[in-house]
């Protein structure tokens, strides 16, 4: 497991980052000594066959044929089906050509003459040096039309498959080889195997394309591989940062000059695959692209999915004509890095500038741009993102000129948007009430809060106490242990789904089963996991108040967690009292009994006792109402 993720021993444990939630503390914990891992975030568990197909998606069968290759222990087959076993020996046998043809290239690269005379002179030119060369495995295949070919011929390479692997292309009916000529770089997995290689012309010239790159197969899927991040890894992970550059050469002037927390990815927009990739060694990635659109172009598709991953992305332009490859030879390694460090804008801000700059005024475009720039932002939807979240709405706000509460709310819209559109495709069609009822909660903002301001704060209680229930209240209780007796009246819900919630939780609790989201989430009754998805992924909100109190810096719920737990607590019950108030008045009208009146006076001198005792309970809680 510790070659997905990053591990650091904790006692007798592991612990890490889960790698299959998003989560900023870690909670991922492996036990050596028991053979397994569990993440105390999301609850997901399992030994090293389950975590391998549940990360790499693997089967049984590959998950344990990936272990017994990787550890060399040997595994008797005894069935598997016909297609399955040609793929496989496809994917085996295409390693181990692509092997034999990088010992090829590199070997006519330093003891030919043709080899030498232009390839290597050609890489020293470019001034790289014998080392990095070695590293990458760098090759070079010669100009005659078939010198490859012939000589993987002869070592009893099947036609079929030197065609498949893209090292030979039949002309004629002839094999002829495909890279003639190029200079040979292999593009590694993540675990060291060549998957495929690029291979670069010497001279740029119109006719041919500067690069050539092994066709998709069994092993090249070209949307899972970066180039460098198998010599890349531990030094992501040292850093807590991955560079992203567009080249090969890139990578390997980047490495030369010291800086090896680099991958490329050939000039194309990030994959998801990709991007998991990087985000299983850091959540930070700086991208690094000459100045040209192009490459800014073809960074921005893949943004949105990097948000949501929750990746933190920064950008870094290469100033004039120059390339990471080009600009780290003229200005040397430290200076490299000090550009990197003094030059690292965030993606999303720097995206913004430049399209606002371009809108020049136009009050149309500039419109278009808010509403964009709030739905990006509402894709940082995580309760552990949230001071990010703000701190983009805050920065944006900036940037455009436009008020900062009114472009949290537009954020709040699209979010609610999109939660409403996964409640509905999850909530089972039969029950056309409960639909209805959670439907009822993606009213207009301003609307939801007039119609549903008590309901709003049951909805928080049963947050909080999803949340928070298992942590420490105080040194005796947990926090669900506070609350759940403080709840015990069913009249304090008037949405009685939220009391269900309740009082599952409790019987959970009870039971010493796990009460969390989660298993709500995978509850059968698919109405009650959509009831809690929609108050899960409600955006916390942050009173006016409190951001006064705070003098602006907003301090994340984590950390609030105590103070969250209470003051919802004391609302909903201000809010409880000051109903019964009003019921309470509006008898004492009616009533023409002088008993009953100093009943109903007794009463309202009792709740308002209550009242001004919870209102001085805390002096962060703020009466909303
Ligand atoms: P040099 O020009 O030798 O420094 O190479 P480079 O790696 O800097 O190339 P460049 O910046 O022009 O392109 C960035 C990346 O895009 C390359 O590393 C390739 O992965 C890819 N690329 C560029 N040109 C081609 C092409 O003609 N065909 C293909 N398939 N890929 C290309
Ligand atoms: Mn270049």
């Amino acid at each position: 497991m510790g070659g997905f993720v990053k591990l650091k021993k904790r006692g007798a444990n592991y612990l890490g980052l889960c790698p299959f939630h998003n989560e900023k503390t870690p909670s991922f914990t492996v036990s050596p000594s028991k053979e397994i891992y569990k993440c105390f975030g999301c609850g997901r568990s399992g030994n090293t066959i389950s975590f391998l197909m549940e990360h790499e998606k693997f089967s049984y069968v590959e998950a344990l044929k990936w272990l017994s290759n990787r550890y060399n222990v040997e595994v008797e087959e005894t069935e598997l089906s016909p297609e399955v076993k040609i793929q496989q020996q496809t994917a085996d046998s295409l390693y181990i050509l692509n092997a034999f043809a990088q010992k090829f290239f590199s070997g006519v690269l330093h003891n030919t003459e043709e080899g030498q005379n232009i390839g290597l002179s050609y890489l020293q030119e470019r001034g790289f040096d014998a080392a990095v060369i070695e590293k990458f495995q760098l090759g070079y295949n010669p100009s005659a039309p078939d010198a490859f070919a012939s000589d993987a011929i002869a070592a009893q390479y099947n036609p079929d498959l030197l065609q498949k692997s893209g090292l030979v292309v039949m002309r004629d009916g002839r094999p002829m080889d495909n890279y003639r000529g190029r200079i040979i770089f292999p593009i590694h997995s993540p675990i060291g195997k060549i998957a495929g290689f690029g291979a670069r012309v010497i001279r740029n010239n119109d006719r041919s394309p500067k690069y050539i790159n092994t066709p998709e197969n069994e092993i090249y899927v070209k949307s899972k591989l970066l180039y460098g991040s198998y010599f890349a890894r531990q030094a992501i992970d040292k850093a807590d940062e991955c560079l992203l550059v567009e080249g090969y050469t890139d990578v390997v002037a980047l490495h030369q000059a010291g800086i090896e927390n680099v991958v490329a990815s050939g000039g194309t927009s990030l994959t998801p695959d990709q991007l998991r990739l990087i985000k299983k060694y850091t959540s930070n990635l700086t991208i690094i692209y000459d100045g040209d659109a192009a490459g800014i172009k073809a960074a921005q598709r893949g943004m949105d999915l990097a948000f949501e991953e929750s990746l933190q992305v920064k950008l870094v332009l290469i100033p004039g004509q120059e390339d990471p490859d080009s600009y780290v030879k003229k200005i040397g390694a430290a200076a490299f890095r000090d550009f990197v460090t003094s030059n690292k804008k965030d993606f999303i801000l720097f995206q913004l500038e430049t399209s606002l700059a371009a809108a020049a005024g136009d009050s149309n475009q500039k419109a278009r741009l808010v509403s964009q720039i709030a739905e990006t932002i509402s894709r940082i939807n995580k309760a552990e993102d949230f001071t990010r979240q703000q701190d983009y709405i805050r920065r944006s706000s900036e940037l455009l000129k436009i008020d900062e509460n009114g472009l949290n709310t537009l954020v709040n819209k699209f979010i609610r948007e999109r939660v409403g559109k996964y409640e509905s495709k999850t909530a089972p069609k039969e029950s056309a009430v409960e639909t209805e009822q959670t439907e009822k909660i993606f009213l207009d903002e301003e609307l939801d809060e007039l119609l549903n301001r008590d309901e709003q704060q049951e909805r928080a209680i049963i947050r909080s106490l999803l949340e928070f229930g298992l942590r420490k209240w105080d040194e005796e209780k947990t926090v669900a242990e506070y609350l759940m007796p403080e709840l015990e009246d069913k009249e304090m819900f008037d949405n009685k789904n939220l009391y269900s919630v309740l009082d599952l939780y409790k019987a959970w609790y009870e039971q010493k089963l796990e009460p969390t989201a989660r298993n709500f989430l995978y509850h059968e009754d698919q109405s009650l996991g959509a009831l809690v998805v929609s108050i899960m992924d409600f955006p916390y909100e942050v009173s006016e108040n409190w951001k006064t109190h705070y003098e602006g810096k907003i301090p994340t719920r984590e950390e609030l967690y105590l103070e969250e737990v209470g003051s919802t607590l004391t609302y909903l019950k201000l809010r409880k009292i000051q109903r019964l108030m009003i019921m309470n008045q509006k008898d004492l009208e009616k009533s023409r009994n002088p008993d009953e009146q100093m009943m109903f006076m007794q009463t309202h001198l009792h709740l308002k006792q209550m009242e001004k005792e919870l209102m001085g309970r805390s002096g962060t809680v703020i009466v909303k109402i």
